[in-house]
């Protein structure tokens, strides 16, 4: 279908199922379509085709966003194909000229972009509130103790809050790169013909404005032939999930019974078909798995474009379902895991007794030096000791004091001193610095987590906007007003 140029034989049937895109072409077929109507109003604006055929060609264009065609006919190598000639049938003079200084190759550039950009916002959102179910517990749970660990051994006393917070914190961060990649894909490739531009006077910043992107791109080989904005987006995507991989495998571990310090939601666990004790975190443990998903994507997305001679290779074509599929799998994680973080419990009674003495025995040391001016490294010693003895069960009021003579602590340190320094909310409301896991300073970090939040919301509001106003205009919705922003 739609071959003569130079071919003179019909395609295989086989060859051509193998090579069409049309079985993943679905995501971005409204784009294609709104793509076609930028395209006639530049044929239009730069004199090529009459404005009555042109308008009746954009009609028609927006019926098909309407009533979209279909696009199970394998005979059509992909969705711009099939738009042609859907158009073709009802407008034949510009259904013909619909390739007049625009190839599969910039159109497909540019359909990704958009629909990629529309994507960016939904998950950038999806993220916010994941974020905020996170510092909604962060705030609900700032003061209740739970151990942190290091090497996977107890090291300090902290709450949960700070341990959810670290987790809102990653996640801010990674917007960062979201709104990136956002920036990067948002310019126009429109115009850049197959990969070296066009002698048809094309005005692109007009199509860049029509499809609501902020610039046209710069080279017409790099925009029609580079998907490295594609890598960005998975390597983006990737870091998302590692992210809620660490907490998943984090639930898994600490609801285990071993460790038994969260209280896994039953509504999220399954029980095993011939062993009825069991409670599996079974929602934890695919979501912690989804990484690997994800990294599976952006490898085979770095493959496909690695060692390609530059301007448009079909292996490009290969890359797109990768970025679909990973949006897909993290939006899924994401929704699921957002459901999940309000009925988290913290088992109280099996944190206290974690951070039980010795986990907070630093302080014991930081006392001597601070107070008494012991130098560390002698208290570091002393109080390393005295966390062998606990562990022995050995610390009694005589050994403590052998302790003391053994390593010159020749300060008024008392064994109930000693205890009353690692008790751990004692603990957690000593510790000074910013960022630390003191529970008022927990609280006002997550209060401040909470303003990035909203500077968060501003940036996909004033997005979504500018470019829903733009779309809408495209798609013959015209709104009589300009957003504020735009
Ligand atoms: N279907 C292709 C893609 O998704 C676009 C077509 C490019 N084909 C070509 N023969 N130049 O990338």
């Amino acid at each position: 279908m739609h071959r003569r140029g130079r071919i003179e034989r019909e395609f295989d049937v086989d060859a051509a199922k193998y090579t069409s895109s049309l079985h993943f072409d679905k995501e971005i077929l409204e784009s294609v379509i709104l793509v076609n109507i930028a395209h006639v109003k530049l044929l239009e604006k730069a004199g090529i085709i009459p404005s009555d055929l042109a308008e009746k060609a954009e009609k028609h264009l927006q019926e098909m966003l309407k009533k979209p065609p279909s696009l199970d006919d394998p005979r059509y190598e992909d969705v711009h194909m099939v738009i042609e000639a859907e158009l073709t049938k009802h407008v034949p003079q510009i259904g013909a000229s619909l390739a007049l200084g625009k190839s599969r190759n910039d159109a497909v550039a540019t359909a990704i972009r958009l629909r990629l950009k529309e994507r960016l916002l939904n998950l950038h959102e999806s993220c916010i509130t994941f974020c905020e179910a996170l510092l909604r517990k962060a705030l609900e749970e700032f003061g209740t103790i739970f151990p942190v660990y290091t090497h996977l051994q107890r090291a300090a006393p902290a709450t949960f809050g700070f341990v959810m917070h670290s987790y809102a914190v990653r996640l801010l961060k990674a917007l960062q790169h979201v709104k990136l990649v956002y920036e990067l894909s948002d310019e126009s490739p429109l115009g850049s013909a197959a990969v070296a531009g066009t002698s048809v006077p094309l005005d692109r910043e007009y199509a860049a404005s029509l499809l609501g992107f902020s610039r046209v791109s710069q080279n017409a080989l790099e925009s029609t032939a580079s998907r490295d904005f594609i890598v960005e987006a998975l390597s983006c995507l990737s870091v998302i999930v590692l992210i809620l991989s660490s907490l998943s495998e984090e639930l898994v571990v600490f609801s285990s019974e071993e460790f038994g310090l969260i209280v896994f939601p039953e509504e999220f666990s399954a029980t095993s078909s011939i062993m009825p004790q069991k409670r599996n975190p079974v929602v934890a443990e695919i979501a912690r798995t989804k990484v690997a998903e994800l990294l599976g994507l952006l490898t085979s997305a770095f493959m496909m474009s690695a060692r390609q001679v530059s301007g448009y290779n079909l292996d490009l074509q290969q890359i797109t379902p990768k970025l679909w599929q990973a949006l897909e799998i993290i939006e899924e994680t994401l929704h699921i895991m957002t459901k999940l973080i309000p009925s988290l419990r913290v088992n109280e009674n099996r944190c206290m007794a974690t951070c039980s003495p010795p986990t907070g025995i630093v302080e014991v040391a930081n006392y001597l030096s601070l107070k008494y001016g012991v130098p560390f490294r002698n208290a570091h010693i002393f109080a390393g000791k005295i966390s062998k003895l606990i562990y022995e069960g050995n610390l009694n009021e005589t050994s403590f004091q052998r302790t003391k003579a053994e390593f010159n602590i020749e300060v008024p340190l008392t064994l109930e001193d000693v205890m009353n320094l690692m008790e751990p909310k004692r603990v957690v409301r000593s510790y000074a610095t910013i960022g630390s896991a003191n529970p008022t300073l927990v609280k006002r970090a997550v209060e401040d987590s909470m303003i990035n939040l909203e500077e968060e919301k501003r940036w996909v509001r004033n997005k979504r906007t500018s470019l829903e106003f733009a779309l809408n205009r495209l798609k013959g919705r015209i709104s009589t007003q300009k957003p504020n922003n735009y």
